[in-house]
């Protein structure tokens, strides 16, 4: 956080077309916030912090609804991909930055000079280390927020964007896309009407995948805790939210977790891999399903350039551009010889302040990615489900009922699309409540994340009305 800004002010030397908001505002950045958008005669306009897969995710709803938003700035070093979002979204050249710090500088300047933001909301879809500079530079500038997920690597981060966000009044919408799909929604419903009696238990089990895990926690963006955070946080804090948000308004009492880095280590490696480091010199690397080769090279070779081949290169995956990331890159790395540190395995125990109980596991070695098995026990039924569909039990009329909730297509089962729809809705109506929750409540669900990580190093329960009380006295501590 401390380098925040250094190099911005010599950034921005050129004439800039600016669009028209939803709630153009002469209000400067820590003041009052301007004028509530006029509902359904304007549209959103988002700047994009971070064009790579979450950005493209989101956005695919500006290209399906121009008239409620549209993408009129981002900011995106990686040249061929920063062309082809801008491109996608027709972003006029002046609005096209490098990074977010340029994107940044160039609004502080039209505020100072028109009194004008560059956009009403930004979507921060970079790493997650970055996550609370930029939130909190924003925040400050008086813009609307939508940030992926996780809200920041440390505790003490959180805290300082919710206090931003507070400042600043401004909507704040977080990718719990979880939340927001039909077949949490429908769920939350029956919940919340009280048909299956009191919700006194929930199972949920988060199937990472075999070869995701690999990518993404072995070889990828999260495999280092010092690059992005623990595993529970970078994977599950969606989860952990979404138990949270079924028990409400119950909240977290104590929390207590065990999990290790079991298998992707070197001592895992097999004796025939030699002292083969990449897996394109491996003699092992037929019999490994981890292998790079597999999982980047022959799936391009069949022609399947989607994820997660798309993610290792800038611009379209071909044989040759894929290969030579394999060759040089941490995506050709044996998943034995990285440098992970993360939790491949993780349980969590949750006891609520009503006295209802969960429980959580992640783990890495799965066929199913992602599409999480969960159990929901109330007094008088139970709801299992999939993510694609449920089964509802009513013990009282002795029914079973299978629900498929329709889905709109996109990621994370119409998450992805939900939310960010919420978010314009919004926006749009200056109401935060139509995104369900608010920057405390996701500061809250964070709070119980780093509770249960602190018991998996610690060996102990963690009361978390403590543990919160601790984290927040620290923070003030440390900025009087
Ligand atoms: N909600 C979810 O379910 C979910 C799923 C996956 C990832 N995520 C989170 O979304 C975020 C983005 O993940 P991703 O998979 O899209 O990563 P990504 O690497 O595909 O995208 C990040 C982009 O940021 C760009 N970037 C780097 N430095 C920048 C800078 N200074 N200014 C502007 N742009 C910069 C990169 O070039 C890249 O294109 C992460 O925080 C990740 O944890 C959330």
């Amino acid at each position: 956080m401390s380098s925040l800004l250094n190099n911005t002010k010599s950034l921005w030397r050129r004439s800039i077309r600016l669009p028209k908001t939803s709630s153009d505002s002469s209000s400067k950045a820590g003041t009052k916030p301007g004028p509530a958008g006029t509902g359904t005669d304007h549209l959103v306009t988002i700047a994009v912090i971070g064009c790579g897969q979450r950005g493209k995710a989101y956005t695919r709803y500006a290209l399906a609804c121009p008239d409620r938003c549209k993408v009129v700035a981002i900011a995106e070093p990686r040249p061929k991909t920063q062309k082809y979002f801008a491109d996608l979204h027709q972003v006029d050249q002046t609005l096209v930055f490098n990074t977010w710090q340029e994107l940044h500088a160039a609004s502080a300047e039209t505020i100072s000079t028109v009194g004008k933001r560059l956009a009403d909301a930004v979507l921060i879809a970079v790493q997650d280390h970055l996550h609370a500079e930029v939130a909190v530079a924003f925040a400050d500038q008086g813009y609307h927020i939508l940030c992926e997920k996780p809200m920041a690597t440390n505790l003490e981060d959180c805290i300082a964007i919710d206090r931003a966000i507070k400042d600043a009044r401004k909507i704040f919408g977080m990718g719990h896309v979880m939340r927001y799909s039909p077949y949490s929604r429908e769920i939350t419903e029956i919940i919340r009407s009280g048909s299956l009696g009191e919700l006194i238990n929930i199972v949920q089990v988060e199937p990472v995948g075999y070869y995701h895990f690999a990518h993404s926690y072995v070889r990828g963006n999260w495999a280092s805790e010092e690059a992005s955070s623990f595993s529970l946080m970078t994977k599950c804090c969606h989860d952990i939210d979404l138990i949270c948000h079924w028990f409400y308004p119950a909240i977290p009492i104590k929390v207590s977790s065990f999990g290790s880095l079991r298998h992707f280590r070197k001592s895992a490696k097999p004796p025939g891999a030699g002292d083969a480091t990449r897996c394109m010199e491996c003699p092992a690397e037929k019999e490994c399903p981890y292998s790079a080769k597999k999982i980047y090279l022959d799936e391009v070779s069949q022609g399947h350039v989607g994820w997660p081949a798309s993610a290792i290169v800038d611009g379209i995956p071909d044989i040759e551009n894929i290969t030579e990331a394999l060759k040089k890159g941490s995506y050709g790395l044996c998943v034995y010889e990285s440098a992970n540190d993360v939790c491949d395995n993780q349980v969590v125990n949750i006891e609520f302040s009503n006295g209802s109980t969960a429980s959580f596991t992640m783990v890495a070695f799965t066929e199913a990615i992602c599409d999480r098995r969960t159990r929901l026990h109330f007094s008088h039924g139970e709801i299992i489900g999939d993510m694609n569909t449920f089964t509802v039990n009513d013990f009282k009329k002795r029914t079973s009922k299978v629900h498929h909730p329709k889905s709109e297509g996109g990621g994370h089962g119409g998450g992805d699309m939900g939310l960010i729809r919420s978010f314009v809705d919004a926006v749009l109506s200056n109401e935060q409540e139509l995104l369900g929750t608010n920057s405390s409540e996701i500061l809250k669900s964070h709070l119980t994340v780093f509770a249960a990580e602190a018991s998996r190093r610690e060996g102990v329960v963690i009361d978390c009305v403590d543990f919160e009380k601790k984290a927040r006295d620290r923070w003030e501590q440390a900025n009087v």
